[in-house]
């Protein structure tokens, strides 16, 4: 069975969303960022303080290369995963849905948790604005299936990604 692929930007619900549809598909949740800290044993935020942000990319593409060789898991990616073609390269092994949101809400959900190094010291809106206008044409062109996840309940969008599946 191919593995299930979240892809989306910071706050578009992916480690929510996957946990759930690996449990509705009776699949493993692996989580890349999680995967990365459990290796390190240190946060993400660390990591880009010790190694920057190029280190983080070196291990996030390791993380990838190793996760893509299992099989029938829903992974959560990070939401610059996408960002280098070599990763991209990895995602299309499986089917890859892409978690879509308004900044709104990537806004609400960013600021319950401080491990968003990217969101250190700037204005959170104005850089999420930014990374959107860089990678909002990366995701759609990597998706085969484009789910919009906002503030919905998320059971309702797990329903529509096995509805679609199912088609
Ligand atoms: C990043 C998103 C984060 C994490 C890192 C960089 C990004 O993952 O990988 O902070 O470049 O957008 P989430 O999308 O799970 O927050």
């Amino acid at each position: 069975m191919q593995n299930i692929i979240l892809i989306g930007p910071m706050g578009s619900g992916k480690t929510t969303v996957g946990k759930q549809l690996a449990k509705r598909l009776r699949l493993d949740f692996v989580d890349s960022d999680h995967m990365i800290e459990e290796r390190c044993g240190v946060s993400i935020s660390t990591i880009f303080d010790i190694e920057g942000e190029d280190g983080f990319r070196k291990r996030e593409t390791k993380m990838l290369s190793e996760l893509c060789e299992r099989a029938g898991v829903v992974l959560a990616t990070g939401g610059g995963a996408i960002t280098s073609e070599e990763n991209r390269i990895l995602l299309r092994k499986g089917y890859v849905i892409y978690l879509k949101t308004s900044i709104e809400t990537q806004l609400a959900r960013t600021q319950k948790n401080q491990n968003r190094p990217l969101l250190e010291n700037v204005d959170a809106e104005s850089k999420l604005v930014e990374l959107m206008s860089e990678r909002g044409v990366l995701y759609e062109q990597e998706a085969d299936l484009i789910v919009v996840s906002g503030d919905r309940i998320v059971s309702k969008v797990v329903d529509e990604i096995i509805e679609a599946m199912d088609r």
